[in-house]
């Protein structure tokens, strides 16, 4: 095993995904196994999985993984889109013991931040940098010259009469049937307020709809340029490796 090269996991509301990063690079040294996550989505259920996916690559060393929740000190605070059971679970122990593997866990979107910032579409940027992922939920990271705010929880915002992530994630589009118009004009919305809220001089849209940026683009109305994470699908997984990576060496934020 290279010394270079880290197994990065992304753990979904509905895949959990693995691929072997080259954490100097930032490219995938392997093909992406996908597994369904399990259903319900309990903790043990979901250790099981992430066990196969280890073992899909014979993997013995070091394991990233990007979590749906605010994850402080290894430990999950909330469950917005997996089972309420994770909450309070120290997922770096569990993970750790059903692997056998040395296991690092932070927030899903954080880790695509870290990715992005790295080897991605936030390469070099200065200033307030965003990203949303547009999925099951809507995730985020905040940075400001390069340093993460962890455990943002933007999708999480009151608006609308309720939260952010209950109007314009890509699940609602799916959801209530939105066209790309009108779903694309609620994200508008969306971004107006992070405006209102955060000035940033750059907002990166990771997830599923990032794909479609076409689709939308046009109806974004906001003083800050807004542009496709350049990662896609693999920002989680290779940002996973990256935090195990910074970790090891305890200097995340630098
Ligand atoms: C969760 C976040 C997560 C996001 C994307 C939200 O519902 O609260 O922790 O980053 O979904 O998976």
């Amino acid at each position: 095993m290279a010394e270079d090269q880290i197994l990065g996991i992304d753990v979904g509301a509905s895949g959990i995904k693995g691929a072997i990063v080259n954490i100097k690079t930032g490219e995938l040294v392997t093909e992406r196994f996908r597994i369904p996550t399990p259903v319900p989505s309990k903790p043990k259920a979901v250790a099981k999985s992430i066990s196969e996916v280890v073992n899909h690559f014979n993997w013995k060393g070091l394991i990233g993984v990007g979590f749906p929740s605010v994850i402080q000190n290894g430990t999950a605070k909330t469950a917005a889109n997996i089972d309420k059971k994770w909450i309070g679970t120290n997922v770096e122990k569990l993970l750790s013991e059903a692997t056998g593997c040395p296991v690092y866990v932070r927030n899903d979107a954080d880790v695509a931040g870290i990715a992005e910032l790295q080897f991605g579409a936030g390469k070099g940027k200065k200033g307030t940098v965003i990203l949303i992922t547009i999925g099951s939920g809507l995730g985020s990271a905040v940075f400001t010259e390069g340093v993460l705010l962890p455990n943002s929880e933007l999708g999480h915002l009151k608006f609308k009469g309720g939260i952010a992530e209950h109007y314009a994630a890509d699940s609602i589009r799916k959801k209530e049937d939105l066209s790309w118009e009108t779903w694309g004009k609620r994200f508008n919305e969306y971004l107006q307020h992070l405006e209102l809220l955060f000035s940033p001089d750059l907002i990166l849209l990771g997830g599923g709809s990032s794909k479609k940026f076409d689709k939308y683009k046009d109806l974004l109305k906001v003083n800050f340029p807004v542009i496709p994470a350049k990662l896609l699908n693999h920002a989680g997984i290779i940002g996973a490796a990256s935090l195990a990576a910074l970790n090891k060496k305890k200097t995340l934020t630098s």
